[in-house]
């Protein structure tokens, strides 16, 4: 099986996915480790992460990682992977507070990085991207939201042993978030607006 873990950064790809190609004897790829090792990508200061600069050799690089067979790949590239080398795509999803709150708190984080990540959550930024690259059909969601590290592993196999039914649409952020919380994230996400004043979580 060629399977892909993704989701919005602090959603827990590395954790879960790390686990999971143990359990399965599958090897373990961070594509996005990988992009910045191999130079196709170029650093953004304003919000402190890499963005790819050179797209054909990042194509060729997850080329060469999904002809393997049995891998578990970690990546929120997505739209350089080949659709046809993948059998299913695990959208791991993290209610925007909770992630507001481990992105802050745990990795520490802040301003428009954080901020628009959690907005990036929040518009279902991940699952579109899927659907437009890979389908809605290979196509799984997990909410992980209140379950530990073992809960949410177990829904992942049960989805790609076929135990479980692969499902889409199955969170509602913005319905669920206070609306002045929902402008001032927005605000924060532009960077008129400090992340302290959005949420205080810690
Ligand atoms: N189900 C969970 N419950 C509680 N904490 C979790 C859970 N899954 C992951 N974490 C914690 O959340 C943090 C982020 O997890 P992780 O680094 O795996 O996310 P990621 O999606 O790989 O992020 P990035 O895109 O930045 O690499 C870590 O501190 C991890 O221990
Ligand atoms: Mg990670």
């Amino acid at each position: 099986m060629r399977i892909i873990i993704t989701g919005t950064p602090g959603t827990g790809k590395t954790t879960v996915s790390k686990i999971i190609a143990r359990e399965l004897n599958h090897d373990y790829v961070n594509l996005n480790e990988e992009l910045v090792k191999r130079g196709v990508c170029r650093y953004n200061e304003k919000l402190d992460t890499h963005e790819i600069v050179n797209r054909e050799e990042a194509e060729k690089i997850a080329d060469e990682v999904l002809d393997r067979s049995n891998i578990i790949v970690d990546t929120i590239a997505l739209s350089i992977i080949d659709p046809d080398k993948v059998d299913i795509v695990v959208v791991l999803r993290l209610h925007p507070l909770e992630l507001f709150r481990r992105l802050r708190c745990d990795k520490q984080w802040r301003g428009m990085k954080l901020c628009s990540n959690v907005m990036a959550e929040v518009l279902d930024y991940f699952l579109i991207e899927a659907i437009e690259c890979f389908g809605e059909t290979k196509i799984a969601e997990i909410d992980t939201t209140g379950k530990s590290v073992e809960e949410v592993v177990r829904e992942c196999l049960d989805v790609i042993h076929g135990k479980r039914d692969r499902r889409i649409g199955i969170v509602s952020w913005l319905s669920a978030l206070d609306p002045d919380v929902l402008v001032r994230l927005d605000l924060c996400a532009r960077g008129e607006l400090d992340d302290d004043s959005v949420l205080v979580v810690c």
